[in-house]
């Protein structure tokens, strides 16, 4: 099945398997390994993307939902809030192994694209389904406090 998809305001014409979930569509067919496979059941967030300001789980997303929606990911050039996020994970110095970090920010921007300054709470409740085996939880509120009071 042919489908016409949007990711980081390029657009891609695919052929391919209706239940193919994102995550294979992003990794395997167009090389944007940016997003990464963690569980591949929807309990870590490794995969996190945005489908327009919406975290989704991109393991758990088939191609078929995406619809004329357009995707963003960690790769985004245009994106401000993510590279806004960018900015201040490198500023604190948020990352260990990395592994799960493309997934907490693309979480994070979908936090701050609703709202814009969350307290600790907010941060820690919105955050909580991404898992960080390396436990840079505190940074990373460091991290989106930091980016969200610079206006
Ligand atoms: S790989 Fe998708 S939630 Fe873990
Ligand atoms: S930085 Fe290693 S899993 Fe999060």
């Amino acid at each position: 099945m042919s489908f016409k998809i949007k990711i980081n305001d390029k657009n891609y014409n695919l052929d391919i398997n209706p239940d193919t979930p994102l995550l294979w569509v992003l990794r395997d067919h167009l090389n944007l390994t940016g997003t990464k496979f963690g569980c591949g059941v929807g309990q870590c967030g490794a995969c996190t993307v945005l489908l327009e300001d919406e975290a989704v789980r991109a393991c758990q997303t088939p191609i078929s939902m995406v619809g004329d929606k357009k995707i963003t990911t960690i790769e985004t050039k245009t994106d401000k809030t993510v590279q806004k996020l960018q900015k201040f994970w490198v500023q604190e110095d948020v990352v260990q192994c990395g592994y799960c970090q493309s997934g907490q920010i693309m979480n994070a921007a979908s936090l701050v694209k609703t709202n814009s300054k969350p307290n600790d709470e907010e941060i820690i409740k919105a955050m909580d389904g991404n898992i960080c085996r390396c436990g840079t939880y505190n940074k990373i509120k460091t991290a989106i406090k930091a980016a969200t009071a610079e206006v």
